[in-house]
């Protein structure tokens, strides 16, 4: 495939030329000119600062934008753990539909049974997925359900009289679960992974104790196994008295086939931006409902939404709940999103969904292994579930090239690259996902791709490492790029770290 991405030498809109005389939005003293009767205090006091262009200057704009830049609608975008789907176009449709737009969080319940219907059913699919009883939509993100379930059992114990102050990870979690941990005030104790590639047991069995408050998993885990002595894991904190969290940002990887609930699990979150279809990437919004069993549904973020007789209403009442984590409603476009996924493809569908994106990942490594360049950490007789982490460190040993150099070089060739550098326990990862609407042509292409990079990197590293050179920018300098000051950019600013 040829490849070469545009660049545009592009000013920020609102340095661009201004054709009339006035500001694109117009404020207090144009409505006064205008004679448009608002009252005082909604009245804009200040220019919103855009200029007033015709339609085509703002349309060329932005496709000049997206012609620079690259998402699932260009190519695969196959972030291992990041589960970025095709995002369905039938669902940008009903949710710009002003049935939703127009709709104020503040509304009387009673005008806005459609929406709280579609809630409802959403919630009770997904406590039907997972194998819970209730579900809040409130977190924002994975990463604040995650929060919101380790505050949750940290209230249960204390609720129990009980001191338990140590919340158990595995060194293979993401990042943020011992951040979440961490937040909610547990010491994280950190469970080793044997060399099947799942929890270590016999490790597990030697820290559990009455301080355990629990255990954080995600099943398959950020390897792509799948944690066959759940049951036993299960076991094992439940004796003690903890609880099970579950992870859910790999539910893709058991999806319509296996659910958390039977699997032991107190609590679950899911990440509707991910199994479920919402666009994530570049700041959301994003959905990272948390559901729960039995009495800890007492402790889900209210509020949550009911139904009696044949109304919807959100249940506010909280008595020994953690509060709210989001204003209003939370963020209900993914939960749009995902009431229009299961509906299109429903409970067959979903766990074709699943089963597609097994197959994928281990086609995919099948032709990734064809060639000698990459290896493949922990037990490689095991299938993967949806995600593979293959090592590059024999290539970094023998030519110098790193996995990051091997990633710039993908997107020479057209594609997005897989994550990096994570899970920590293996060295130089590249970590693969692909999801079920990927062709077999694509997971050809990639792996083609991957081995073609080692081959010219034990030919000429120095073409790797100088990689990327056909997109619109070349390597960036990360400590500038993830500076707080590229929030507010200025085309100086980003001319030097370009
Ligand atoms: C395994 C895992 N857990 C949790 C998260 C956190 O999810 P979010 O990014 O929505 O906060 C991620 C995100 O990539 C993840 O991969």
């Amino acid at each position: 495939m040829r490849w070469r991405q545009a660049y545009w030498d592009e000013n920020f809109i609102q340095d661009k030329k201004r054709y009339g005389e006035g500001p694109l939005i117009p404020y207090e003293d144009d409505f006064r000119e205008i004679k448009i009767d608002l009252p005082e205090n909604i009245l804009r006091r200040s220019s919103t600062g855009l200029p007033d262009l015709p339609e085509i200057e703002v349309v060329r704009h932005f496709i000049r934008l997206s012609q620079m830049s690259y998402g699932v609608d260009t190519g695969p975008v196959p972030l291992g753990s990041c589960t970025m789907k095709y995002n369905p176009k039938i669902a940008d449709f009903l949710t710009q539909s002003p049935a939703i737009t127009d709709v104020h969080p503040l509304q009387d319940e009673d005008t806005v049974q459609g929406l709280l219907e579609i809630i409802y059913l959403t919630e009770r699919w997904l406590s039907e997925i997972v194998g819970m009883d209730k579900c809040s939509f409130q977190p924002p993100a994975g990463a604040a359900g995650e929060l919101s379930g380790a505050i949750m059992i940290k209230r249960y114990h204390h609720d129990k009289g009980q001191m338990r102050d140590e919340m158990l990870i595995p060194d293979s979690a993401h990042g943020s679960n011992p951040a979440s941990a961490a937040m909610a005030g547990f010491k994280v104790i950190r469970i080793p992974t044997s060399y099947k590639g799942t929890v270590d047991l016999d490790a597990l069995r030697s820290v559990v104790s009455d301080k355990t408050a629990g255990i954080m998993l995600t099943n398959p885990n950020t390897l792509g196994i799948f944690e066959e002595d759940i049951l036993e894991i299960s076991d094992i904190i439940h004796k003690t008295g903890g609880l099970l969290y579950y992870d859910g940002a790999n539910l893709n990887g058991i999806l319509g086939i296996a659910r958390p609930g039977d699997m032991g699990f107190d609590i679950v979150h899911l990440n509707l931006h991910k199994t479920f279809s919402s666009p994530h990437g570049g700041g959301g919004p994003g959905g990272g409902v948390v559901c729960a069993r039995g009495e800890l549904v007492d402790y889900l973020p209210r509020p949550l939404i009911m139904k009696e007789g044949s109304r919807y209403y959100w249940d506010y009442n909280c008595e020994r709940c953690i509060g709210r984590i989001s204003a209003f409603y939370g963020n209900i476009i993914p939960v749009i999103r995902t009431f229009i996924y299961i509906a299109s493809l429903s409970g067959r569908g979903l766990r074709e969904a699943g089963e597609i994106a097994i197959i994928n990942t281990n086609y995919f490594i099948k032709r990734l292994m064809e060639k000698p360049y990459y290896q493949l950490p922990y037990d490689p007789s095991r299938p993967r579930k949806h995600e593979v982490v293959f090592s590059a460190k024999k290539i970094l040993q023998e030519t110098g090239v790193s996995a990051e150099d091997i990633s710039k070089a993908l997107l020479d060739e057209g594609f997005h690259a897989p994550t990096m550098y994570f899970p920590l326990i293996v060295d130089e990862a590249l970590m693969i996902e692909f999801t079920e609407t990927e062709s077999r042509d694509v997971l050809d292409q990639y792996a083609e791709a991957l081995n073609r990079i080692a081959e010219v990197a034990y030919k000429d590293p120095s073409l790797v490492k100088s990689s990327p050179r056909n997109t619109s920018v070349r390597r960036l300098d990360y400590v500038r790029a993830n500076h707080p000051k590229t929030l507010a950019p200025t085309k100086k600013f980003l001319d030097k770290i370009w």
